[in-house]
């Protein structure tokens, strides 16, 4: 079996952040949501990767990746031109997948359970496909399952404005090469884009053997900045240890969770986990609370942070209290005086704030 991850597209959603980088090397826990996706293919025994990358944020996508060696797999670069859409970076990578099986995997998705269990059933059921559903809020913004009793899929929709259910498809799929002439058969939807969904629904039409599975455990698609913050609290709160290599002086007070990377200095300050610190990070006479990521090389002074992601590189100085904010790498927020109010902010890398 062999995996396909897709990390092409524009990252719409995540402007401005994703001007300046891919979505899907966004951190969580101060590592890129990619790297969890190759944890988790690692983890599945698959060896063989295909990465889709797009001409804007290949070469960024590249240089975190590498060739995969540091999880024990071989990764292929797969160039797709234009977003044409998740069935079509199937057809890009025909000549990497052949007649293989593959699991496919949105490179933005982050699940809180392996991929081993899905591959089972894939190969003890000889099934053309397995999909994975979790129930949602928001279902318009989803492709989605309806299914019987049984489970089994009576119909899919990609996005539909009147959802027949609240199953979203979460974004692992493992398909058999049937696959390839279900998408011959579609045409582009009306946003443009030959979907996946429309795929899956052309081999459940043909009585292809499709299984589905509900993920118990938590789904996040991190493509929006409360996705984002949501996923880094859960990432926290569930993986992070206590680890601090960094220096921390007596004067500072660490409690809970804490991993402080070696090279980051804390002095005069209150941290409270679950947080993790990046390396040669700088955190001085500040409280840093619960549920944030301070990236490597950031410095935090006089300031008052908590749920936050704080991109590589960034300052934050005399900030009396900031919460629910996502700052892009080198973005610099500078003396709030406003006592009583919290900042809620997102600003793309290189900004400048002073309040
Ligand atoms: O996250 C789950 C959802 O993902 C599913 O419920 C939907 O059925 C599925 O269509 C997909 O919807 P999104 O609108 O969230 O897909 P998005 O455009 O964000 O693309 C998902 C990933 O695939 C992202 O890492 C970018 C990459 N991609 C996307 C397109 C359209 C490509 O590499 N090439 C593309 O052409």
């Amino acid at each position: 079996m062999k995996a396909l991850v897709l990390s092409g597209g524009k990252g719409t959603r995540l402007r401005p952040i994703t001007h300046t980088g891919a979505k899907q090397l966004v951190p969580v826990a101060n590592r890129p949501i990619l790297w969890y996706v190759l944890d988790n293919i690692a983890k599945a025994s698959i060896t063989e990767v295909g990465i889709i990358i797009s001409p804007e944020t290949g070469e960024e996508i590249k240089e975190s990746l590498g060739d995969g060696s540091r999880w024990g797999v071989k990764i292929t670069y797969i160039s797709q031109d234009e977003p044409g859409g998740l069935a079509h970076c199937v057809v890009v990578a025909r000549d990497f997948l052949k007649d293989s099986s593959f699991v496919m995997y949105l490179g933005d998705n982050l699940i809180g359970c392996g991929i081993e269990p899905f591959v089972d059933t894939f190969n003890e059921t000889g099934s053309d496909a397995v999909i994975l559903l979790k129930p949602v809020d928001n279902p318009s913004s989803f492709g989605i399952a309806e299914i019987d009793a049984d489970g089994r899929i009576l119909n899919l929709e990609e996005k539909p404005a009147e959802p027949k259910s609240n199953l979203a498809l979460v974004g692992v799929y493992i398909f058999s090469s049937a696959i390839h002439g279900a998408i011959d058969s579609i045409e582009p939807s009306a946003r443009g884009e030959l979907e996946i969904t429309d795929a899956i629904q052309r081999l459940v039409t043909g009585d292809n053997p499709v299984r589905s599975h509900i993920v118990e455990t938590w789904w996040l698609d991190t493509g929006k900045k409360d996705d984002l913050l949501e996923a880094n609290s859960i990432v926290l709160d569930d993986w992070i240890k206590r680890d601090i290599r960094g220096d921390v002086d007596e004067a500072s007070q660490v409690t809970g969770r804490v991993d402080i990377a070696p090279g980051a200095t804390v002095t005069g300050s209150t941290l409270r986990g679950p947080i993790v610190v990046g390396e040669g990070a700088v955190i001085k006479d500040s409280f840093i609370g619960p549920f944030t990521s301070v990236g490597a090389g950031t410095t935090v002074v006089k300031s008052v942070i908590e749920h936050c992601v704080i991109l590589s590189g960034a300052e934050i100085s005399h900030v009396n209290r900031m919460e629910d904010s996502l700052i892009g790498r080198g973005s610099k927020v500078l003396k709030c005086h406003h006592k009583h109010e919290a900042l809620r902010l997102m600003i793309s890398d290189d900004s400048i704030v002073e309040i």
